[in-house]
């Protein structure tokens, strides 16, 4: 995930210089909330509200927020719920443009979430929140594909939506099919957006769930496509077989970490108090921790927010969510990262 530029690094450093003891945030955060040398920060500039507990929100992001992005990428948002930091990421939905450098977002308030059902019930403009800069692998490549296949369900239409707006305002030869299900025909959100870009709605309730069979009828080209789907994680599985069958490019948007790794798990020391615990390679070094009775400070859990970042001293881990292996000496996520081996974590 992106940082801040070295410029601003520089900066908050001399900040830091000449204003200890007391931290810079101390006197930065009096002259303005939106600036911190800590932590990325935005403001909510004005909120949308709609009767199927969806909401829309537009951000301002604060100093040092990195604001260009990809159409389909994500920002973390934190907010404290119940006295603690959570964490969730979100898609933009507007298409990228540095010139008014907003954020756009759209959370429907989910059956024990904790962070949507918060926002939903109690966003309102001038709110501060906690970001993490824009991120991810899903978006468009450049020069564009020939022909692309958008399939999505439900909320995953979202990250689709600012793909589909940031064509809209280019030059381009892109041949776009879209193909979006919704349980119910009022669960629509971004109607005339799909509209424009003649979009298959399936309403599954009526006509049944968009299966590789159904795809195929509707878009009887799909082989010279590529597919970007974005949904439930059966949804996607079943995509990614078809498409892999098929021998059909597919790039896919999850927002639960694939557990699935190659690590061998092992046996991880956590600091000095010699506290251990041996694992498998699906249980990530946070889990561990606290299977092991080490308090680890976290916030998102899904290797956004950075809360988690602790010192890795021995031994190697391997990262769930970008595949990397992170050596000895560096600092990891432990929220996502999981034991290739044994390893020590400086605690
Ligand atoms: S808890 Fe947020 S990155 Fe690990």
């Amino acid at each position: 995930m992106s940082e801040t530029p070295d410029g601003l690094a520089g900066f908050r450093g001399v900040l830091r210089r000449f204003t200890t003891p007391l931290l810079p945030d101390d006197y930065t955060s009096l002259v303005n909330p939106l600036w911190s040398s800590r932590e990325l920060r935005g403001k909510i500039e004005s909120v949308e509200r709609f009767p199927d507990d969806t909401i829309h929100l537009v951000i301002r992001p604060g100093w040092g927020v990195p604001v260009s992005f990809e159409a389909g990428q994500y920002i973390g948002i934190g907010l404290r719920v119940d006295g603690r930091f959570t964490w969730r990421s979100y898609s933009l939905t507007n298409a990228p443009d540095t010139r008014d450098g907003l954020f756009s977002i759209t959370v429907r308030a989910v059956e024990k979430g904790k962070l949507s059902t918060h926002l939903v019930g109690t966003a309102k403009s001038g709110i501060n929140v906690r970001l993490a800069a824009p991120a991810g692998d899903f978006h468009l490549t450049d020069p564009l594909p020939a022909k692309v296949l958008f399939v999505s369900a439900g909320s995953g239409v979202t990250p689709v939506i600012a793909m589909l707006r940031s064509l809209k305002g280019r030059e381009n030869d892109c041949d776009i099919k879209v193909v979006h299900s919704v349980r119910k025909s009022e669960d629509v959100i971004f109607g005339e957006v799909l509209e424009d870009f003649g979009a298959h709605i399936q309403v599954t309730s009526e006509s049944g769930r968009v299966s590789p069979e159904v795809l195929e009828e509707l878009v009887p080209d799909f082989q010279e496509r590529v597919i970007y789907a974005c949904g439930p994680a059966t949804m996607l599985d079943e995509l990614e077989s078809w498409a892999q069958e098929s021998d059909v490019e597919i790039r896919v948007e999850r927002f639960t970490i694939d557990r699935v790794s190659e690590a061998a798990g092992g046996t991880i020391t956590f600091g000095t108090r010699g506290v251990q615990a041996s694992v498998d390679g699906a249980t990530t070094i946070l889990e561990a921790g606290e299977q092991a009775g080490v308090q680890m400070p976290f916030g998102c859990r899904m290797g956004i927010c950075q809360t988690c970042v602790r010192g890795l001293s021995a031994g190697h881990v391997h990262d769930l969510r970008t595949g990397d292996i992170h050596e000895p000496g560096t600092r990891i996520r432990t929220c996502v990262c999981v034991a290739a081996g044994d390893v020590t974590i400086d605690v």
